[in-house]
């Protein structure tokens, strides 16, 4: 038996008829670019997130970077996010012109630690990205807190956090944005590139609207510095057939994190920690342990596929080529990198593979 870090395929299956149907619509509308699917598929992830707007756009770095502009941060200003998590919300900072600034995070959560964010503002600070990381929110009631103490923006990297709540708001609505992406692997995920700026700001959603698409006020005038960043027709419709499906996927994710957490405990791992009042969707199921890559090679032998969310720590890749001060280090986000090992978790997985997997890690123990 192979288990499958994720399998797509099985998702699709049981939505094919309905899916086959919005691709069949699009085709005979014709109508490929933005259009009526963009705004209807907008209208309805704004009222399941819970925001006034929502603006689709090719894909999440974008909607970073859009959002970012919109709020005229650049060159100059610095950026504070996580020194742990997937490089393209640091990209995203870079392209805007603005540096960004690590910092570590919680070992609990391996979200961005709130108690260090205040360390790291300066005069040139303008905004926080914490992002939830596998699928957990990130500690928003203080992050905000300290926001508002400093006077900056918030700015949600919900990209891996489709539908989490805290307390009883979804991720997105509590900073000034929140962003997503549709990645075909995420909680979410269209047949291709995709992502979405939420707001309640009317005036940062039209801007981010003029700014996806070449800076138009209208056909003919550009009226700012924008780019081609639209979302299709054919991602809008598919993610619209999707969507209602969400929590029930979500908690199905869930429900295979309890079996993991069920199964495991007692061995000599760290098993992922939920927070009080924050509602994990585990986009992954992320497990820590010093003997990872042992563990990892185990697995794959008793095919079993595996992932590393990240095995970098983002202040270490060649690409962010800005020289690191001797006191720029982030001791947990550099052991994480070491240490953190993603096991399968899809809502199509059955629990006969998640028991698989367990028993498979019971027998690497002994
Ligand atoms: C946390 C996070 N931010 C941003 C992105 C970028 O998303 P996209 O591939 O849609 O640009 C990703 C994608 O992996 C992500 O996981």
């Amino acid at each position: 038996m192979t288990i499958p870090f994720i399998n797509l395929d099985r998702q699709h299956k049981n939505l094919s008829k309905e899916i086959q149907r919005a691709i069949e619509r699009v085709a005979n509308n014709s109508s490929f670019i933005l259009g009526n699917e963009v705004l209807e598929f907008e209208r309805e992830f704004s009222s399941f997130i819970g925001t006034k707007y929502a603006v689709g756009v090719a894909n999440a770095s974008d909607a970073i970077t859009l959002t970012l502009k919109a709020y005229d941060i650049g060159h100059g200003n610095e950026v504070i996010t996580a020194a742990h998590g997937a490089f393209m919300t640091v990209e995203s900072i870079i392209n805007t012109g603005a540096e960004v600034k690590f910092v570590d995070i919680d070992p609990r959560t391996y979200n961005i630690d709130p108690d260090d964010i205040s360390k790291a503002i300066n005069p040139s600070t303008k905004a926080i990205i914490p992002v939830h990381l596998y699928g957990q929110p990130a500690n928003m009631t203080a992050i905000k807190r300290i926001t508002e103490d400093h006077k900056l923006l918030l700015i949600e990297d919900a990209s891996q956090a489709h539908g989490a709540f805290i307390d009883f708001r979804r991720v997105g609505t509590i900073g000034n944005a929140g962003v997503f992406s549709f990645f075909p692997s995420k909680n979410l995920g269209g047949w291709g590139d995709g992502g979405m700026v939420v707001t309640n700001n009317e005036h940062i959603a039209q801007k981010i609207k003029m700014l996806r698409d070449h800076g138009r006020s209208d056909k003919y005038t550009h009226k700012i510095i924008g780019r081609n960043s639209r979302l299709d027709a054919l991602q809008a419709a598919i993610l619209a057939v999707k969507l209602p499906h969400l929590d029930q996927w979500n908690a199905r994710r869930r429900e295979i994190a309890h079996r993991y957490n069920n199964g495991l405990k007692g061995l000599p791992l760290i098993l992922p920690e939920e927070t009080q009042g924050g509602k994990h969707v585990y986009h992954l199921y992320v497990i820590r342990l010093k003997m990872r890559d042992a563990l990892k090679q185990y697995l794959e032998k008793h095919a079993i596929q595996t992932g590393l969310h990240y095995p970098i720590a983002l202040h270490k890749q060649p690409a962010y080529s800005r020289p690191i001060k001797q006191e720029e280090s982030f001791p947990v986000a550099e052991a994480c990198a070491e240490e953190v090992l993603s096991l399968p978790c899809f809502p199509e997985l059955r629990n006969e593979e998640v028991d698989f997997v367990v028993k498979k890690i019971h027998e690497w123990h002994t």
